[in-house]
């Protein structure tokens, strides 16, 4: 959602500033603006759609050289997107960005601001803290924050305080990063990458003064607040595209070297999974919260969990957890799944269970994020800086995380002969992956018959079927054709009158304790004309009952889904490049989904 960038420093700001908001363009958006002090005061250059567009504005508007400024890209909640609701936005003295939602602006704008120009909240924050400045910034800042319900990282420039950056937040991601001789604020660590790996992450509370020279927090009282300086482990070049056509495929071919990271430091010594102050032995049930790919992973979780450690496992769809009054018991561990660490539905859940003391565990790939901050524990994937929209390598890297704590949470219950087993199974688990990858032209080829399709149906049985959800949703987001996925027995309860001559049908067989059973589910659609495609094992005769196949290494346990999911991965991507659809930045869709 909402990318933020700001600069002070010696170099060119606006080429800094929209360089910035290039890297932020993963996170979705639909409008995107600069603002920027001049010698008379600051300019805000804004417009309606692509960061490039706003480049071509930035030029036609012939800034003088300047060395400070914020850049906002707008992912719309308040008003259409359009150039008068982009960011940044002004009210007096004030010039300012935002990410989040002040859900009670109704109420401030009746107050502060009755006649806006915009349809947004953000115009009328800029208004209150406008109202509250009296020379102050500090105080004019924590004034008006302490009027704001809801979740924001702000970006402020006062009219009279030139080439200083104000910057404070409440639920969004926002750091602040140090250069030499020049300083950054960011939604997100890629942004920066390329100037420096060293950033601070402001807290609640506090606010950070920018200038070229020097980076200051304060907290409401005015006192200065030490805080520590973090090093980002990602390198400039995993937030680049690196010679591939799409972030997605860059990070699709990443998956045997990430997942033998996240693998190796959690597999070698499952210590880690030891904390002084977390005892990861559960005597109650687990809950398991996320949203979209990462509920599915939850899904594949929930499977190895109760499979290898018989631990009772409820999968919740993060957005609807706080609202189904669930049952928590203090026993209960509350494992909440997210790649950016930001999503609003999955820390309100994590709050949730909190409130009603239950542990807490993230699975997170971004340091330093929310989610990683207000889990009593976390766990991090080792995936590095995703950045197309849909996610591949992350989610990849979250079932590996889960499959491997499901080995961690069954102790004892396993043989030592399974467990070495299950370690094997790691072990091998990036060179299976490497040789799904190389049937990438079989996917590409298969992908040609999806191209002309307006449905697309998806189905399996266990892991199958949770393979089944991803593998749908990641077709439909990226390549906008209509797809479901099914529990491969339950088609024929209804949807099995959707199927015609060529509906497309994809399945999954993996698992193979279900799979004649599934084979016979795929013999009814077939038997009704479907063009049946399936991923399985090399050795599995497929001619009697499918069109298509793509073949995978065989290997029999939890671990082993995942080989296919690479393959469907590729077979979306393809079905999306071929269809000419934007694969990094599908329509409407946004990387970090920032608000409920
Ligand atoms: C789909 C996708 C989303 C995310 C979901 C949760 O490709 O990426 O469904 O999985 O928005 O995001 P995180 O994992 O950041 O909480």
């Amino acid at each position: 959602m909402c990318g933020i960038i700001g600069y002070a420093g010696g170099r060119n700001a606006p080429d800094v500033l929209i360089g910035g908001l290039e890297k932020l363009e993963y996170r979705g958006y639909d409008s995107a603006g600069i603002a920027v002090f001049e010698k008379d005061g600051v300019r805000v250059v804004k417009t309606q759609g692509k960061v490039e567009r706003l480049r071509r504005k930035v030029e036609r508007a012939a800034l003088a050289e300047v060395h400070c400024g914020i850049g906002h890209t707008r992912w719309a909640t308040h008003g259409e997107p359009s150039d008068t609701n982009a960011h940044p936005h002004t009210v007096g003295h004030v010039t300012l960005v935002h990410n989040g939602i002040i859900e009670n602006y109704h109420d401030l704008a009746a107050k502060y601001h009755p006649s806006p120009v915009s349809d947004t909240d953000t115009e009328i924050a800029a208004a209150v803290i406008n109202a509250c400045y009296r020379g102050d910034p500090q105080k004019a800042i924590f004034e008006a924050v302490s009027m704001f319900h809801g979740a924001y990282a702000l970006c402020v420039m006062f009219d009279d305080k030139p080439d200083t950056v104000y910057a404070t937040r409440c639920a969004s991601p926002l750091i602040v990063a140090r250069g030499e001789n020049e300083n950054f604020l960011a939604s997100d660590v890629p942004a920066i990458l390329c100037y420096t790996k060293r950033y601070y992450l402001p807290e609640q509370g506090e606010l950070a003064i920018v200038t070229r020279d020097d980076i200051r927090f304060v907290d409401e009282a005015g006192n200065p607040v030490e805080k520590e300086l973090k090093t980002a482990d990602w390198d400039e070049d995993a937030a680049q595209k690196s010679g591939y056509d799409h972030f997605m495929l860059k990070e699709i071919f990443e998956e045997p070297r990430v997942l033998e990271q996240t693998i190796l430091k959690y597999k070698n010594d499952f210590s880690i999974f030891e904390d002084e102050e977390f005892c990861f032995e559960v005597k109650g049930n687990i809950h398991i919260v996320a949203c979209g790919s990462a509920y599915h992973a939850g899904l594949m979780g929930k499977y190895a969990i109760e499979k290898l450690a018989r631990i009772p496992v409820i999968t919740h769809i993060a957005s609807e957890f706080r609202y189904d009054d669930p049952i928590l018991h203090p026993d209960d561990l509350v494992i909440a799944i997210s790649q950016s660490g930001e999503t609003a539905d999955t820390l309100a859940a994590v709050r949730l269970a909190k409130e009603h003391n239950v542990r807490t565990l993230g699975i997170v790939n971004v340091r330093g994020s929310s989610l990683a901050r207000m889990a009593d524990h976390t766990l991090y994937t080792l995936a590095g800086p995703e950045i197309a929209v849909a996610t591949t390598k992350a989610y990849l890297c979250q079932v590996a995380l889960m499959q491997l704590l499901a080995v961690k949470l069954a102790g004892h219950r396993l043989t030592m002969q399974e467990y070495k087993d299950m370690m094997v199974a790691f072990e091998t688990l990036p060179e299976r992956i490497e040789t799904a990858l190389s049937f990438r032209e079989t996917a590409e080829n298969i992908a040609a018959r999806f191209v002309d399709k307006e449905h697309v149906f998806f189905m399996g049985r266990g892991q199958d079927f949770s393979l089944a959800m991803e593998a749908s949703l990641k077709l439909k987001e990226i390549s906008y054709i209509h797809s479901e996925s099914y529990a491969a027995g339950e088609l024929k309860h209804g949807t099995i009158s959707l199927i015609t001559e060529n509906t497309p049908v994809v399945a999954s067989l993996t698992d193979s304790a279900r799979m004649q059973k599934t084979i016979s589910n795929l013999k009814e659609v077939k038997a009704r004309g479907a063009f049946v495609t399936v991923v399985t094992y090399d050795d599995v005769a497929t001619d009697d009952f499918a069109d298509c196949k793509i073949s995978i290494p065989r290997q029999p346990d939890v671990t082993a889904t995942l080989p296919a999911i690479v393959t469907l991965q590729l077979l979306s991507y393809y079905v999306a490049l071929q269809k000419g659809c934007d694969i990094d930045q599908p329509r409407n869709l946004a990387k970090s989904v920032t608000v409920e």
